[in-house]
């Protein structure tokens, strides 16, 4: 089953309009599997009239359906885990910097069904709970889809996700059985604010943040994209904030007004100091 070219050229717009995301023809067999029960679902005839429905605009909730359903979620606890160590060693020296006003705060950019801002909560409980105790600390984790962020809340995974990335001793210290699979602790769950937003859109008036994880996101989008999105980022990072982003991302032809900094067989991101 192949999407007729107009079609198919005007779904690749508008996902990369409204949300950054890029697809080109090789990605026929993804639209067709991801699109197809939403075809069925609201009984349209045909894949090719939900895209005309979608080209009339009249059905904002389809928009949204369609488009998060072309997100791709794939995610998992510690993912790479080198990042999160990593990520102790700079919180020790933020944490040393922030002495003073006693505030931190951590944002998880496309933070997809939430094992990454929880595995950062992970990372508090485990290492810094004296500042967990006196400071104001938000993990604030934000993601385009509702859906994703849905199950983000809910905070309840499957024994296939547990085992992707959590230690059995963590597995035990932060999650409780639930019916078959495995709901994540309240003083885990406490830590983190999840949000809507579009990265891609208008935000909404964040804090500036001592770190940001905005990992494997930029890979879906274009040079432009991702070199006008790491420009916002650098505004609402602190001066001396780190950025993380995946294994597979790199500033390199997106942005030189960054430091690479390598650390523990992994590297973050300190903006350079402005001239
Ligand atoms: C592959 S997941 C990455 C999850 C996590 N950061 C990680 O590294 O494991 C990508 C996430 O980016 C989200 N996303 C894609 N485009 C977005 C946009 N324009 N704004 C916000 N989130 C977006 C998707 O919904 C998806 O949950």
């Amino acid at each position: 089953m192949k999407v007729a070219d107009p079609q198919f050229d005007y779904l690749c717009g508008l996902l990369r309009r409204r949300t950054g995301v890029c697809i080109d023809q090789s990605k026929q067999y993804l639209v067709v599997a991801r699109l197809m029960p939403i075809v069925r679902q609201r009984k349209i005839p045909s894949l090719e009239t939900l895209i005309d429905r979608l080209r009339q605009g009249l059905d904002p909730s389809l928009e949204k359906d369609v488009l998060c359903a072309m997100m791709t979620h794939e995610t998992s606890f510690f993912r790479d885990r080198a990042p999160f160590e990593s990520l102790r060693a700079v919180l020790t020296d933020i944490v040393q910097r922030r002495a003073k006003e006693r505030q931190l705060t951590i944002w998880s950019a496309a933070c997809a069904s939430g094992q990454e801002p929880f595995s950062i909560a992970m990372v508090l409980l485990e290492h810094f709970r004296d500042v967990l105790a006196t400071w104001r600390v938000r993990i604030i984790a934000t993601d385009f889809s509702e859906q994703i962020l849905a199950r983000a809340r809910e905070g309840v995974y499957s024994e296939l996700e547990t085992d992707r990335g959590l230690s059995p001793a963590l597995l035990q210290k932060y999650f409780r059985p639930l019916q078959g699979r495995f709901s994540i602790v309240q003083e885990c769950r406490q830590l983190v604010e999840f949000r809507f937003m579009n990265l891609n859109g208008t935000w909404p008036l964040m804090p500036l943040a001592d770190v940001v994880f905005l990992r494997n996101v930029m890979l879906y989008f274009d040079v432009a994209t991702r070199s006008a999105l790491v420009a916002r980022v650098r505004r609402v990072l602190r001066p001396d904030g780190v950025l993380f982003l995946g294994s597979a991302e790199t500033m390199i032809g997106i942005d030189d007004g960054w430091n690479r900094v390598s650390q523990g067989g992994c590297s973050y991101y300190k903006p350079k100091p402005r001239r």
